[in-house]
């Protein structure tokens, strides 16, 4: 019988990969909190309606990737393609405004898209995502992204470069807007791609995203969106990049950065690895003043990002970024400790440990190339002269030590030499033992 296999695009998560999602989550967990962030669980699925308005019927995103079905009533509904549509229906439609002037969400989960599956382009994926309703203050946005970098700093991963622009806003955008389009119609007709061809009537500042790198080219000397803005948008920016050159995180301004959504108002950034190809943007976001308000809620200002976290993942299996191992390796050496070997391993796991019972009476060599693939810190054997003298072997995988000791304090023994202090300050602070 022919075998069913996964959609295209997505994928099985083992726990290998698992892992690092959970190490990225608990990273999350830990960070948003202490900026006043709470967790947010919006559904998977919301009417089509919701997107077309909240992402812009011109993008990628709304035109050709998501996945819309009629229910069986006939209403269009879609898989989430992002989170912040969701988010903001359910702010408006829970009333929040009325409650706090500054609501401030995380969400963690699936998002679709059906685009070209490739390294870092899934059609199932996931995101990490920030959404801080309410101030219009540039110092939410300096936060914001404080915060972020916080949290990729948490992660252990380096060599990231945050990338900046304004989009200005509705006082200012347009006369941009009209600059650039009279710009690119002076280009010569083959300039652009077929899709900039289009966009350039349509969505002009999108042609400045493209990745065609012919497109790229021809449009390199095009007008600068931050020397075309208002007063107040000018100043914002100028805000916002002060607060981060004050906190020392590096950025660069990136006149080309506009993002793929439409929602978006002054300030955007993306934060770009070089590490993982082609698709080397591991986190983006930005302002959206008024976004809220289109969707039919009160004027409230708003901002956020989203992370992708199978490219965190890829970065950090690049960069070597250490996943939880276990403590011990228990090996039993021979069929009459098997009894003993279960109840010990049971009262090292009730004693906070994290291990697994290996029966492997073959040697103590294999017993110990076992324990080797497990990545445990400790390899433990149980044979028959242990059995009988109340004992059990240890052996410190990382600096080959050995020595027995009685069974009864394997389990204060081990806590002892697994602890964060015990591995030296290393180990203290990368957070990998549970
Ligand atoms: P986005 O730039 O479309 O923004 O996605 C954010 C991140 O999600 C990307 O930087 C990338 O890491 C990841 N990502 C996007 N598409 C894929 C894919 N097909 N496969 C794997 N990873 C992907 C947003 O989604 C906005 N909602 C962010 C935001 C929140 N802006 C304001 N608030």
């Amino acid at each position: 019988m022919a075998q069913i296999q996964a959609i295209k695009g997505f994928a099985d998560l083992f726990p290998a990969q698992s892992a690092l999602f959970l190490r990225m989550e608990a990273a999350a967990r830990a960070v948003f909190p202490r900026y006043a962030y709470g967790e947010l669980r919006t559904p998977l699925m919301e009417p089509t309606e919701l997107f077309q308005r909240s992402i812009g019927t011109e993008t990628d995103v709304v035109r050709k990737e998501m996945y819309s079905f009629a229910d069986a009533k006939g209403r269009s509904m879609t898989l989430r393609p992002e989170a912040t549509a969701g988010v903001m229906r359910a702010y408006i439609e829970h009333g929040v405004a009325a409650r706090e002037t500054v609501s401030k969400f995380f969400t963690i989960g699936p998002m679709f898209r059906h685009e070209r599956p490739q390294k870092g382009r899934m059609r199932q994926f996931h995101q990490i995502n920030c959404e801080c309703l309410g101030p219009r203050e540039p110092e939410a946005d300096a936060e914001l992204i404080c915060m972020l970098m916080e949290f990729l700093d948490t992660l252990g991963l380096t060599g990231l470069t945050l990338h900046i622009n304004s989009l200005g806003c509705p006082v200012c955008r347009p006369a941009y807007r009209t600059l650039l389009r009279t710009w690119l119609a002076s280009l010569a007709p083959d300039a652009l791609c077929e899709d900039c061809r289009r966009r350039a009537e349509t969505n002009p500042l999108r042609v400045l995203d493209c990745k065609v790198p012919d497109c790229k080219d021809n449009t390199a000397a095009a007008p600068h969106i931050l020397d075309h803005q208002c007063p107040e948008c000018s100043a914002h920016f100028a805000a916002v990049t002060r607060l981060l050159r004050a906190r020392k995180i590096p950025f660069d301004i990136d006149h080309r950065l506009v993002r793929g959504l439409d929602y978006y108002t002054r300030t955007t950034f993306e934060v770009v690895s070089g590490d993982i190809g082609a698709q080397g943007s591991v986190a983006g976001g930005g302002r959206y003043d008024g976004l809220v308000s289109s969707l039919g809620g009160p004027d409230v200002a708003g901002l956020g990002f989203a992370c992708g976290m199978e490219r965190l993942a890829l970065l950090m299996r690049e960069q070597d970024i250490p996943t939880p191992r276990p403590d011990f390796y228990l090996a039993v050496l021979d069929d009459s400790c098997r009894d003993t070997a279960f109840s010990l391993a049971q009262d090292l796991r009730l004693a906070g440990l994290a291990g697994i019972l290996g029966f492997d009476p073959r040697s103590v060599k294999s017993a110990l190339r076992q324990a080797d693939k497990s990545r445990a810190r400790f390899a433990l054997l149980l044979g028959p002269d242990e059995l009988a003298g109340g004992t059990v072997m240890l052996k410190n995988m990382e600096n080959g030590e050995q020595c027995a000791m009685p069974r009864a304090d394997a389990a204060a023994r081990l806590a002892a030499l697994s602890s964060p202090a015990a591995q030296g300050p290393a180990a203290a602070t990368s957070g990998e033992h549970a």
